[in-house]
């Protein structure tokens, strides 16, 4: 009869089907270990080992199979026959004792209770080792975080489902490269962003690996950088910011001109740039790490000048003498180099222009001309009026006196800006004016000067001689009259000679003429007397006419004798 009979005090479940005739002692199958743990597709080696009683008994057969126990004798199926089997089962052991067998590329599907049996040549004689080798099988989960933050300590785990029973040597791969950590724990701290990645680990020796787990390394935003197409902008060109700044997760952009917010997004756009968008342009990246500002980007919206004009420190009247200044502004980029034209004429160049002690040759018409590499401009014309009083006051005859006219016409002729507002004709030695106006007409005899005035001052011309002719009727009255009353002129004279050394004994010697002359004091005479003398002292044909002698004004005595005849 066949009983189960359990072995108690051993170490190992060694389950014995006896017969009666034998000690129990003398049978067994023994798993050493009698639990595996093995990784997908690896090749497991189960050891077995079974005892017989040698004398007496033959091993007909020995085998290995899964689970069923058929306690009512009906045949165990060999795994070797076993067409899921046959292929990767081995039976390493002998017909003796050693009763050893490989599994290889074990799977999920291969977790059974394995149990070794034989049979001898009595047919009572038959053994399984019962409950037989558990075998698990078991893939590598790798554990995790799923994301962490750069800096923090990460720490990866391979796990199996049960205690791996050839003890492991853990590999672990980040995207497919061995790292060379060893053991079921990989450390990482503290992680840096080039430390995300798959990741999964394997066992050495054995092809399997964990599936692989993505280990995203979150991080604050670098400092954006902007980048742009142009390096010189013109006004009107379309310009494109792109702000770039690593981060994980990718950082939210927004746009600064002058820490005043644009809009969002990583282009920044500007279809026709005006230099009103000049200026200091920043990107912001922002994650739930953090921010950053870029370093800024200066947008320089380059153009040609423009807007050019003149303006001159001083709006009122300039005279000569005063300091002006002129100042060209325009606005351009970059700055405009200035010149300044009088006319045609390049005169100065600079944005200042500065004319001390301006003279009238500086009058005209001025213009700056601003330009620059895209382009130039002109200002408009502005006009210096440089004024002066007076000068080269002189006085023009412009109608000697025909032959029987008793008037000369004489015009002042000056040089003044404005022009002269007022003329005061003078008869030398006379303090009051005998006319105004620019022409004068002389009636009588003498010497003339005029006087122009503006407002910024007045000259006198040198005096001219004017000899005016009379009537050829009344000259012959007075040729028949004048020969009495020339006796009493020369009477007069003398008297006045003598009377005059007389009362200047003491004063010294003077010329005759000059006495004589003085004698006659024209200032004091009468304009006919003046007239009649004029007429007496020369013959009609030399008297004609009046004279105009610049040089007279230094000789004020002298007695108006025609030098030059004016033409
Ligand atoms: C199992 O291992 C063999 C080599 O031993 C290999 O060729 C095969 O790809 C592996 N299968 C799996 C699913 O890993
Ligand atoms: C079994 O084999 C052994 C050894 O060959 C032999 O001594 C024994 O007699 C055999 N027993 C039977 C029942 O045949
Ligand atoms: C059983 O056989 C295997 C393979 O030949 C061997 O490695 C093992 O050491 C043997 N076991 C014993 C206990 O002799
Ligand atoms: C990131 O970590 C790796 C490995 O520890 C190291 O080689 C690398 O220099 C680190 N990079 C930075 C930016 O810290
Ligand atoms: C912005 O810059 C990034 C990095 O330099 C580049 O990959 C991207 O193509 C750029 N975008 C545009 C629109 O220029
Ligand atoms: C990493 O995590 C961040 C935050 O959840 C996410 O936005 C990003 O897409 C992740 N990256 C990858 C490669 O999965
Ligand atoms: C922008 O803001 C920063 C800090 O608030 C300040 O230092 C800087 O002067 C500001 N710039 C402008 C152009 O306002
Ligand atoms: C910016 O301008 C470029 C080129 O003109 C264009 O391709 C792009 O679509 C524009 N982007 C935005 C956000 O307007
Ligand atoms: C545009 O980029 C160039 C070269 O990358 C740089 O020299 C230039 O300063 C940049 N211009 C602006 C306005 O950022
Ligand atoms: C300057 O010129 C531009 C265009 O030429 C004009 O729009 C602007 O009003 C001018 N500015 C001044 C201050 O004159
Ligand atoms: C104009 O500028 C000149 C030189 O700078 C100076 O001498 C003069 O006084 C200024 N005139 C006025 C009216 O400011
Ligand atoms: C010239 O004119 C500009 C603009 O009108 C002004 O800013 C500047 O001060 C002036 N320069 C002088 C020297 O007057």
């Amino acid at each position: 009869m066949l009983m189960w009979l359990r072995m108690a005090p051993a170490l190992h479940l060694i389950f014995l089907l006896i017969i009666h005739r034998v000690s129990a002692a003398d049978w067994g199958v023994n798993y050493s270990p009698s639990q595996y743990c093995a990784l997908q597709n690896s090749t497991m080696t189960i050891s077995c080992t079974f005892i017989y009683p040698t004398t007496g008994y033959q091993i007909m057969k020995a085998f290995w199979n899964i689970d069923q126990v058929k306690p009512d004798g009906v045949e165990f199926a060999d795994l070797s026959v076993n067409p899921e089997y046959s292929q990767r089962l081995q039976y390493l052991g002998n017909k003796q004792q050693n009763c050893t067998v490989r599994l290889s590329h074990v799977t999920k599907k291969d977790e059974h209770d394995y149990l070794f049996r034989f049979t001898t040549n009595v047919t009572t004689g038959k053994i399984i080792g019962i409950p037989g080798v558990v075998l698990s099988v078991t893939d590598l989960q790798l554990e995790s975080p799923e994301r962490v933050t750069e800096g923090d300590s990460v720490r990866l785990t391979c796990r199996s489902s049960c205690k791996l029973t050839d003890t492991p040597t853990f590999i672990w791969y980040r995207n497919s490269h061995t790292l060379t950590n060893i053991g079921d724990e990989l450390n990482i701290s503290p992680v840096n962003r080039t430390e995300a990645g798959h990741y999964s680990c394997g066992v050495q020796g054995q092809t399997y690996i964990s599936p692989a787990v993505y280990l995203n390394v979150t991080y604050p935003p670098d400092t954006p950088v902007i980048s742009n197409r142009s390096a010189v902008i013109m006004s009107g060109d379309s310009v494109t910011l792109n702000c770039s700044s690593d981060s994980n997760p990718p950082a939210e952009i927004s746009w600064y001109k002058a820490n005043k917010s644009l809009s969002s997004g990583r282009i920044f756009n500007i279809s026709k740039i005006s230099s009103d968008d000049s200026g200091e342009y920043k990107c912001r990246a922002r994650n739930d790490h953090g921010e950053k500002y870029s370093d800024p980007v200066t947008l320089d919206v380059q153009y040609p000048p423009r807007n050019i004009s003149v303006s001159m420190n001083r709006s009122a009247v300039i005279k000569e003498g005063d300091s002006v200044t002129l100042n060209c502004s325009s606005d351009s980029n970059p700055p405009a180099e200035i010149n300044w034209y009088k006319g045609e004429m390049v005169v100065r160049s600079g944005r200042i222009f500065n004319i001390s002690n301006i003279s009238s040759d500086d009058s005209g018409e001025y213009k700056c001309r601003a330009r620059n590499e895209h382009g130039e401009k002109n200002s408009d014309p502005v006009t210096l009026d440089v004024q002066y009083p007076p000068r080269n006051v002189s006085v023009f005859v412009t109608d000697s006196g025909q032959l029987f006219s008793d008037s000369v016409s004489l015009m002042c002729i000056i040089d003044s800006n404005p022009p002269a507002l007022s003329f005061s004709w003078f008869k030398e030695n006379q303090s009051s004016a005998v006319g105004s106006g620019q022409s004068f007409s002389a009636v009588q005899s003498g010497r003339f000067y005029c006087e122009a005035h503006n407002p910024h001052g007045a000259q006198r011309s040198d005096a001219v001689t004017v000899t005016v002719h009379q009537h050829a009727e009344r000259n012959i009255i007075i040729t028949a009259t004048s020969v009495g009353v020339l006796i009493i002129i020369i009477v007069v004279i003398i008297f006045a000679i003598h009377f005059k050394r007389k009362s200047r004994r003491s004063a010294g010697k003077e010329s005759a003429n000059s006495d004589t002359y003085a004698g006659l004091d024209l200032q004091s005479a009468t304009s006919d007397l003046y007239n009649t003398l004029t007429t007496v002292h020369h013959r009609p044909a030399e008297n004609s006419c009046s004279t105009l002698d610049p040089q007279s004004s230094s000789e004020h005595h002298n007695p108006p004798i025609n030098r030059r005849r004016l033409q």
